[in-house]
């Protein structure tokens, strides 16, 4: 497979050249040159539309950057990745995420887990011995579970079951998810791939203490590749993770599970069903309509060719107020990486940092930097249609960042540069099978842009040292 820099491609120089001569060009000017922009420069995937005519891009530019994507061989990792190759080289595995909503073509190893997920699940929520879910975990075994229960679980209502998160080493984390529940009725499930993540061990210890004298086995659930340590820590049930699937690709396996308790095991296949939509967007259709690809390639264009070096996402969804945490590990473990699949270090950009907050709140807080600081930062609106306030102010915020003011006689202080770039994806609603949808786009994204920029996306040994360094001072004392 293409292993060659990206620099080196005839279409990245290229588009240096064009990203040079369309400085000077403002949105305003593109907007009034094209009318029919905002349906041209828009793309369609199952459930999800992609709106990003207020990128600064051109036809010219989308042909150049599909160009660098061909050159840099996506096609066949594309079919690597789809196919559970062995596309992580310095951990020796695949990255098969999507084997495991595959549906009928997932293995028997994710149809056997799956079953007895649902199972479990329908008997905690039904039988309702157990008041409190707890899930103890932490980065990929905790924000995509966590995401997905504070999204579409229902509102709080009487009787329904508390499932809540714990994953900060700070006792203060566990001691809130604690909060008025009875050791009786509460049950932890312990996620942890490796079941040796000190954060989540200290948490899985402290809750063994808090439960006294109860059996461990009738308490606990775990779920991890290490399954031998898992069940010599006592949970009465153990489900597999497995090692081609990354913590940060695993919310839809057993990882899912508090999530599955929290909206039940028909809205957590719907979720899985969304997801495998865009499994298929994303294998068959063409690249200049593919959805996750493009968000890809403009993220290189931004980062590499305009010089970007943050990406800010606002949903204007209160319960999408955890996509962009869990994006930061999804975007930022992956791809914040500075050698290249040879080991050599790049000479170009690679992830931006990723940041965000829910819209309107965000209006409040942070906006006068996008819109009058002396950075140009890229934004992704997420837009579900939830009521016209949130529609129209993510509307409003896209169009003030593009077009600004052009008025000269404004004082200095009044004045919108504009030419800001952003992106609107459109949810008709938020389901499960939507939320589905869009976490695969991002993971579909980050997998491009891995390609893009010639980097294995699916390790993260940069969090070892610290990991190490935290060891040895503990055992130090
Ligand atoms: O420290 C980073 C990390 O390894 C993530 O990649 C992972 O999602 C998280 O820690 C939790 O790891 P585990 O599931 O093994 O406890």
């Amino acid at each position: 497979m293409n292993t060659i820099s990206p620099t080196h491609c005839k279409a990245w120089a290229q588009l240096a050249t064009h990203a040079e001569s369309c400085k000077g060009v403002h949105l305003r000017e593109l907007f009034a040159n094209d009318v029919a922009r905002s349906v041209q420069f828009a793309a369609d995937a199952p459930g999800v539309r992609l709106d990003y005519s207020r990128q600064r891009v051109g036809a010219m530019t989308l042909r150049l950057l599909a160009r660098l994507a061909a050159e840099r061989g996506l096609a066949e990792w594309r079919d690597a990745l789809l196919s559970g190759k062995k596309i992580n080289p310095t951990e020796d595995r695949a990255a098969w995420h999507t084997a495991l909503r595959a549906g009928k073509a997932s293995p028997q190893e994710v149809h056997d887990t799956l079953v007895r997920m649902r199972s479990l699940a329908t008997k905690i929520r039904t039988e309702k011995s157990f008041k409190r879910v707890v899930n103890l975990g932490t980065g990929g075994s905790d924000l995509g579970p966590r995401l997905v229960a504070d999204a579409l679980a229902g509102g709080g209502e009487a009787g329904a079951l508390d499932v809540r998160f714990a994953a900060n080493v700070d006792p203060h984390d566990l001691a809130r998810a604690l909060e008025g529940a009875e050791p009786a009725s509460t049950l932890f499930i312990v996620v942890s791939k490796t079941f040796t993540t000190q954060e989540t061990m200290a948490n899985a210890e402290a809750a063994k203490r808090w439960l006294g004298s109860r059996k461990t086995q009738d308490h606990f659930i775990a779920v991890s590749a290490n399954t031998g340590v898992a069940k010599s820590f006592g949970a009465g049930e153990v489900l597999p993770m497995w090692d081609w699937v990354g913590g940060r690709f695993s919310v839809w396996s057993a990882v899912g599970l508090a999530a599955m308790c929290a909206i039940g095991a028909e809205a957590f296949d719907e979720f899985l069903s969304g997801a495998k939509d865009i499994d298929g967007h994303f294998r068959e259709v063409p690249l200049e309509k593919n959805v996750p690809v493009l968000m890809a390639l403009l993220g290189v264009w931004n980062a590499n060719f305009l010089g970007a070096a943050t990406h800010a996402v606002l949903p204007y969804s209160n319960a999408l107020r955890l996509v962009p945490s869990y994006l930061q590990q999804l975007e930022m473990e992956s791809n914040g990486k500075r050698i290249d699949r040879e080991g050599r270090a790049v000479d170009y950009a690679t992830a931006p940092v990723l940041w965000g907050m829910e819209g309107t709140v965000s209006q409040h807080s942070f906006h006068q930097l996008l819109h009058q600081g002396t950075q140009s930062v890229p934004v992704d609106f997420i837009d579900v249609a939830a009521n016209e306030h949130l529609t129209a102010n993510a509307r409003a915020q896209a169009d003030a960042l593009a077009f600004g003011t052009d008025d000269p006689k404004l004082p200095p202080h009044k004045q919108y540069p504009g030419n800001r770039p952003s992106s609107i994806l459109f949810l008709e609603r938020l389901t499960p099978r939507n939320l589905g949808r869009l976490i695969a786009l991002y993971e579909h994204k980050v997998f491009v842009q891995g390609v893009v920029w010639n980097i294995n996306s699916f390790d993260q040994w940069g969090v070892e040292l610290g990991k190490e360094m935290a060891r040895k001072l503990l055992t130090r004392r």
